[in-house]
């Protein structure tokens, strides 16, 4: 089975390079900048179906959510226009897409987890842009899945996992907001569902296509996912610091954040499967790769013994 992903430096994009490692009989191919580009709409379909991928995995993404605020024209073509063009380019050439969205599609008013049956209503440029990029997909290409998940975290790219780990280097107490609400999810859990959810949705009988969420097994505030995280670290000898718990007023950002971002996956679970891990494991993993790159950072020599 040939995979084609969009996205090549992408959290999600690397986790998905690593699970296919270990799967010999997929052929997984990365498109990415600056060859692949999703605001040069014209060259997309040459670009995707030159391969003749058996399925499409749309991972590459606007995701500078605070800058989104000022840059809502770029990130629709982005996430918008370009996700449909990578969608309609997939119906092209007869492949089915996973698409992946985000929680950020609802405005996290709810009082519980959302299901793929809510209304979404963005408060955010990046959510409103996602929300068409959904729109644009399931309207270009009907064999799609869209995958919504939330708070990603791995050993790659830029996450909370990392700027927690970063912070406890430099101080030893971290104020962090306690009163949002959401899944933390490995991004390598996601690369895992994904490989998972392409090899049924090749198979003719399948007809379940449509909207999913897929996120971690936990809800919980990011106060206590900081303190998950510093658990593993002080586990494996790495920085620690003390959380103090504020509210989101006491950290504003440009863009508003969902205050409850709960996702319900038994959808998902009740077609795909859902075989994750226990949060304190995945973070585990990431942590201790994190720690292990920062010391082959300080000392170049260790990595090249390796
Ligand atoms: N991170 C989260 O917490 C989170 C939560 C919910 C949903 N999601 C969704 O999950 C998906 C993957 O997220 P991620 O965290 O893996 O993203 P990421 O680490 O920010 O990576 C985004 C990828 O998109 C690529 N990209 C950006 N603009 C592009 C363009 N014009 N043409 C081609 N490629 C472009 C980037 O390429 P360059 O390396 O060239 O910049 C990068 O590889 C996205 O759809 C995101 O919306 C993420």
């Amino acid at each position: 089975m040939r995979i084609l992903v969009t996205g090549h430096s992408g959290q999600v994009a690397r986790c998905l390079a690593q699970v296919a490692n270990d799967q010999p009989n997929l052929d997984i191919v990365f498109l990415h900048r600056p060859d692949f580009d999703l605001l040069e709409t014209s060259s997309v379909e040459d670009q995707i179906c030159r391969y003749s991928p058996d399925i499409v995995v749309s991972a590459a993404a606007y995701t500078a959510v605070d800058l989104a605020e000022d840059e809502e024209d770029l990130a629709f073509a982005i996430n918008a226009v370009g996700a449909g063009a990578v969608a309609a380019a997939a119906k092209k050439c007869d492949a089915p897409i996973i698409h992946i969205s985000t929680d950020y599609v609802f405005d996290g008013t709810k009082d519980g987890a959302y299901s793929e049956t809510d209304v979404p209503s963005p408060k955010t440029a990046y959510g409103r842009t996602k929300l068409a990029g959904e729109r644009f997909v399931a309207g270009a290409n009907p064999e799609h899945i869209i995958l919504r998940t939330a708070w990603l975290f791995s050993v790659f790219g830029q996450n909370f996992v990392k700027t927690m780990l970063r912070i406890a280097k430099e101080k030893n107490i971290v104020g962090v907001v306690s009163d949002q609400f959401g899944n933390p999810t490995s991004a390598y859990e996601i690369a895992k569902a994904i490989i998972a959810v392409a090899k049924l949705i090749v198979e003719p009988e399948f007809d379940s296509f449509g909207v999913y969420h897929f996120a971690g097994p936990e809800t919980m505030s990011w106060a206590d996912f900081a303190k998950v995280v510093f658990e593993q670290s002080a586990a494996q000898g790495g920085p620690i610091c003390s959380v103090t718990e504020i509210d989101t007023s006491q950290f504003p950002s440009r863009a508003v954040r969902p205050k409850n971002a709960a996702m319900d996956c038994s959808k998902f679970e009740a077609v795909f499967g859902r075989d994750v891990a226990h949060l304190d494991i995945d973070v585990r993993l990431s942590v201790s790769e994190i720690i292990k790159n920062s010391h082959r950072r300080k000392n170049p020599a260790m990595a090249l013994s390796r």
